[in-house]
């Protein structure tokens, strides 16, 4: 798996025209741009990276991530138009350490001209449902820090829920902070069974379960596979 299957959809802004977005596997080359752009500290601030990546680290992270069995990691491009599968690196996703049909989700945009436009939300309805479609996950797991708004709204938004509080566990702007802890569950019937076996699902989990619908039915319509 290692590289997740490129696919195309188009981005959700509030205001004016959406963008035309590609997850792809990367290039060769575009090392460089990775580590740049996960290295700016305005970006970093809130990622588990908080450091600095060389053309070297992201280079060594691309080749065993392209051996690793148990992830899917993107490239998030934007494209030219339509008929572009390859676009403008702006970011990176994806699902990772992936047992027992579960799996952690991380995504960072890292230019930053391109926060606000709704271009998390878009890609998080993607790999959701390419946990859903390709990989059969019963869930997706994530953690946020508390002053991390655009981030945690972005994941409310596509169907994860809160599950708790991990405590001081992220430091930056001379302070520790708080992370939520969140839960994507996969809303298709047989795989809440699963995931819910002989437990009763928490109400906050019910009223996830309705966006985590929406979301796999808007990617239903809205995501091609390339
Ligand atoms: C966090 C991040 C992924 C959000 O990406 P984005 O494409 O800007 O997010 P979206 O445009 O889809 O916005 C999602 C929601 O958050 C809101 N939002 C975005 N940035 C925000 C901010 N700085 N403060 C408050 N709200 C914000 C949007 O209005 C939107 O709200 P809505 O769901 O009510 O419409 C992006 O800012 C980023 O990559 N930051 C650096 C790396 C990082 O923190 N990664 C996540 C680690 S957990």
């Amino acid at each position: 798996m290692a590289f997740g299957v490129a696919m195309k959809f188009n981005s959700l802004p509030k205001e004016g025209e959406p963008l035309n977005i590609i997850m792809r596997p990367p290039l060769e080359g575009e090392e460089a741009i990775v580590s740049a752009g996960i290295s700016k500290g305005k970006v970093n601030e809130f990622t588990n990276t908080n450091r600095s990546v060389t053309i070297e680290m992201e280079h060594e992270f691309f080749a065993s991530h392209a051996k690793e069995a148990n992830s899917a990691f993107w490239i998030i491009a934007i494209g030219n138009d339509d008929a572009d599968d390859i676009g403008r690196p702006i970011g990176v996703s994806s699902i990772d350490g992936i047992k027992d049909g579960r799996g952690g989700s991380g995504c960072i945009i890292f230019d930053t001209d391109m926060w606000g436009k709704g271009i998390a939300s878009a890609c998080h309805r993607a790999r959701c449902f390419y946990a859903y479609s390709r990989l059969g996950l019963r869930a997706i797991d994530s953690t946020v820090a508390y002053p991390n708004t655009g981030s945690y709204k972005a994941l409310l938004g596509v169907g994860y829920a809160v599950t708790g509080t991990l405590y001081s566990l992220h430091f930056t702007g001379g302070k520790w902070h708080h992370l939520h802890s969140l839960t994507w569950v996969n809303p298709d019937k047989y795989k809440w069974d699963e995931f819910w076996c002989d437990n009763k699902p928490p109400k906050k989990f019910v009223v996830a379960r309705k966006k985590a619908k929406a979301t796999l039915e808007w990617a239903k319509q809205n995501i091609t596979f390339l």
